[in-house]
């Protein structure tokens, strides 16, 4: 990668971000292609959340509106009044996910489910009618064992995975060790996104640095560095999804509050990652040999449209060139600011063919 001057590579496939709505929608849906990415898995967590799949098709047409050259796959926010037959519906309709929020977690998840305990008729239907179950594995309330909230909410992966083992699952934005080694004991249907941050961030930066605070906590850097490897593995499990979270700056700098969760990676997606895979090799984490052609289409595009079952894009290619660009501070709209991560950092620059 050190004397790579140019990569050239299918669109990538960011399988979890949140477009927000309102102004935030408006300036963060046309970052979607300045990172390489042509489609996208778009997150529920909205204002009151996306819960019916009318209001989710609506969504995707606002998303259209916006930015039309990118595909849409849309998601539900999993809550306690779902039905089957909300489930049959939503399949039907083309929704892909319904996505899993452990409530007062992370940003907008009040109303999300404390446990997933008595939720079987759904999981039941979501397995016949093939709807992903999309899991922030985190736990709801502090562990007793010292373990990660994530590393204590793997448990209950397993045991929905064995109770429906056709059932899609994807643990997201997935943050130690421990997650990655659950994912690959599962079956083939269970599969894990990555985010970028996850790849170079921890606990110790993202607690102190209001633009890296996010949820999962990144961890340790044996937790970052079991993450860049499963990235690099070539694993069709593991498959890239950011998590990019924008967040105002104003909320982000407000002064003597908790900043609200979340990283914003939207423009350079492909970029960060490729930049971290380079630091991990800087760091001997992993060896320039195992950043091939093929695993970084595997891990950027190939897995994860294979995983929600979409074709290939043949079309069009994403060309990274070394010029020495280096990361913005922030994407301003009307009246909004929003910080990038890493910023100063430089990161090929990025081109559509
Ligand atoms: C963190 C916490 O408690 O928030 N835990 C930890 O460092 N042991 C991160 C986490 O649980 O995800
Ligand atoms: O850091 C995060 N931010 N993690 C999440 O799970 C949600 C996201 C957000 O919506 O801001
Ligand atoms: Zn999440
Ligand atoms: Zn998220």
């Amino acid at each position: 990668l050190k004397t790579t001057q140019k990569i050239v590579l299918p669109p990538s496939a960011d399988m979890h971000v949140h477009l927000r709505q309102g102004e935030m929608m408006k300036l963060v849906t046309p970052m979607i292609r300045r990172g390489g990415v042509d489609t996208v898995f778009v997150m529920p967590n909205l204002q009151p959340p996306i819960r019916t799949v009318e209001r989710a098709l609506e969504y995707k047409s606002e998303l259209q509106a916006i930015e039309p050259n990118v595909n849409y796959l849309m998601s539900l926010y999993f809550h306690a009044d779902l039905t089957p037959e909300i489930v049959a519906n939503a399949a039907k309709a083309g929704v892909a996910g319904i996505k899993v929020y452990p409530q007062g977690v992370t940003t907008n998840s009040d109303a999300g489910v404390v446990s997933l305990d008595g939720f079987d008729a759904i999981f039941e239907a979501m397995q016949e009618h093939d709807l992903v179950l999309n899991l922030h594995g985190e736990v709801v309330g502090t562990p007793t064992d010292g373990l990660t909230h994530e590393e204590a909410f793997l448990p209950t992966l397993k045991s929905i995975h064995n109770k429906f083992p056709k059932l899609r699952i994807v643990l997201e934005h997935c943050s130690t060790a421990a997650a990655v080694e659950a994912v690959k004991s599962c079956g083939p249907s269970v599969g894990a996104t990555i985010t970028a941050h996850h790849l170079y961030l921890t606990g110790d930066m993202s607690n102190v640095d209001p633009h890296a605070f996010c949820k999962p906590i990144p961890k340790t850097p044996q937790d970052r560095d079991a993450l860049i490897k499963a990235a690099t593995s070539g694993d069709s499990k593991f498959f890239f999804g950011t998590d990019s979270a924008p967040h105002p700056l104003a909320a982000k700098s407000a002064q003597g509050k908790a900043p609200p969760a979340g990283v914003f990676t939207q423009p350079y997606a492909t970029q960060l990652v490729v930049r971290a895979f380079e630091d991990a090799t800087e760091r001997g984490i992993i060896a320039e040999s195992d950043v091939t052609q093929e695993k970084l289409e595997g891990f950027f595009s190939k897995f994860g449209r294979a995983f929600y079952k979409l074709a290939d894009n043949s079309g069009s290619k994403i060309v990274l060139e070394r010029k020495g660009e280096k990361i913005p501070t922030s994407i301003q709209g009307e009246g909004l600011e929003v910080g990038i991560s890493r910023s100063g950092d430089e990161v090929f620059s990025l081109s559509w063919q």
